[in-house]
């Protein structure tokens, strides 16, 4: 005899049993009796479930996601400092552990050592860039741009080794909140320094405006006061993209945006000589980089870039920043982030997209260099 599947049959139990299942649940959700309290935790069976998913989602949307070269000092020290700002909160950092009050949610954020050996580097970029609904896990806040997001992934793979002095070399250099209380500004004059400047600013650009040396943090001594103001204001109001500088300038008001940026822009900007772009080895980089800022390259359409960024301080007195002396390494990403348009500015950010769109990589780097050799007095 032939054994026959009655498929009809098996249809209607089928049916039938997904109806079940569909009207139990609704029965549960409609009820109320479903539990939301974080209190409680999840029923084993709700941990489970939310843990697959998240391990099939997390594993199916890196799958062709490219990893940069991460073991590099500037990334990991840029990283961190975006740790002690946006992450540390949840996650505590090595010799701290978060307030209590993160301790009560659920699921709780989990200690970062222990997960990130568990983690392939494109994972751990997919769960910062994008975040885990229904959990703390909040998405980066500029979804814009990958470099930050790549920069902090730097520093979490490096994470778990990290003793507490390590990571406060890392993420706050030698700045120490007790410290400079006043410092010396232009002409010999002692300039107070603003509370915020200390609270949220110094431990990435430095109490003196000079961003710690690895050409992430930009330089602001000297920097364009109403510049200064307006590209906060730009971060702000999302008009200038960066996952670290636009939750820094939403805390802020009006009158410390005001107050931080007349100190910064009263700084000297000190020797431009220490980024790891390694100015004196590549004179002739510097060269061309000076042809191309005095003169511009006519054949490319490429406006000199001494109109409006001038390589004197004296007779310069627009909203444009100054970019003498400035890391060469930030100028660089900061060309290549326009001609991407990725990186938004002020109302006047689009008079640089005409100027980086015929501009080739390695002139972007000229001149850089050219700008970074420069001293802000001369
Ligand atoms: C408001 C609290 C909060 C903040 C701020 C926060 N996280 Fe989380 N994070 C969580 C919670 C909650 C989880 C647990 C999610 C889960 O279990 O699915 C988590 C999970 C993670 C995980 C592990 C995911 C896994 O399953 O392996 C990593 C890695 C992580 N966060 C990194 C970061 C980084 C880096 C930052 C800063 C850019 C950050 N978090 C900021 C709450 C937070
Ligand atoms: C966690 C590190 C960090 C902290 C803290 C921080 N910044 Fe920044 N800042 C950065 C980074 C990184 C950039 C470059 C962002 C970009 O590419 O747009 C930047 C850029 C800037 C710029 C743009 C400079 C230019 O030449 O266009 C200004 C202005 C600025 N920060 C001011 C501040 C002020 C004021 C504070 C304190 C209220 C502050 N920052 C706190 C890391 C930080
Ligand atoms: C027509 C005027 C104009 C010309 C010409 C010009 N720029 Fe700009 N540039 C600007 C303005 C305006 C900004 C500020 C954008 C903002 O406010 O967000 C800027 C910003 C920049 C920045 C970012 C600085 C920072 O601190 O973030 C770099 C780097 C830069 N310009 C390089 C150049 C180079 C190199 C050239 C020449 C090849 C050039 N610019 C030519 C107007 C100009």
């Amino acid at each position: 005899m032939k054994l026959r599947i009655n498929w009809k049959q098996h249809l209607k139990t089928i049916i039938v049993f997904l109806l079940i299942v569909a009207v139990g649940g609704a029965i549960v959700v409609v009820s109320g009796i479903a539990p939301i309290a974080a209190s409680s935790g999840h029923w084993e069976i709700t941990k489970w479930f939310l843990n697959f998913s998240k391990e099939r989602a997390v594993a199916t949307h890196s799958m062709l996601i490219e990893v940069p070269d991460l073991d590099v000092q500037s990334k990991i020290v840029q990283g961190a400092g975006h740790y002690e700002i946006g992450c540390l909160q949840c996650h505590g950092s090595p010799g701290k552990v978060p307030p209590r009050i993160v301790s009560l949610m659920t699921p709780k954020p989990p200690e970062i050592a222990a997960v990130v050996p568990e983690r392939e580097p494109q994972e751990l970029f997919y769960i910062v860039k994008h975040g885990i609904m229904l959990t703390g896990m909040p998405a980066w806040p500029s979804q814009e741009r990958d470099d930050e997001v790549w920069s902090v992934v730097a520093f979490l793979l490096k994470y778990p080794q990290l003793s507490e002095t390590e990571y406060q070399q890392l993420a706050l250099g030698d700045f120490e909140k007790q410290s400079a209380q006043t410092i010396e500004g232009v002409a010999d004059d002692a300039l107070t320094v603003p509370h915020e400047v200390i609270e949220s600013c110094a431990g990435c650009h430095g109490v003196d405006g000079q961003g710690r040396d690895l050409g992430v943090f930009p330089k602001l001594a000297g920097q364009n006061e109403a510049y200064l103001i307006a590209t906060l204001n730009a971060y702000q109001a999302d008009r200038r993209h960066s996952g670290t500088m636009e939750p820094v300038a939403g805390r802020v008001d009006e009158e410390i945006i005001k107050g931080v940026s007349r100190y910064y822009s009263q700084l000297n900007s000190g020797d431009a000589t220490i980024s790891s772009a390694g100015t004196e080895e590549n004179p002739e980089g510097i060269a061309r980089g000076q042809e191309i800022a005095t003169n511009g390259i006519p054949e490319q359409n490429v406006p000199s870039c001494v109109d409006c960024h001038p390589t004197s301080r004296a007779p310069y007195n627009n909203a444009y920043p100054t970019l003498n002396g400035q890391y060469a390494d930030y100028l660089e990403l900061q060309l290549n982030l326009f001609k991407q348009r990725k990186r938004g500015g002020t109302k006047s950010a689009n008079l640089m997209h005409a100027v980086v769109d015929h501009l080739k990589d390695e002139q972007m780097r000229d001149v850089s260099l050219y700008y970074e050799s420069l001293k802000f007095n001369e």
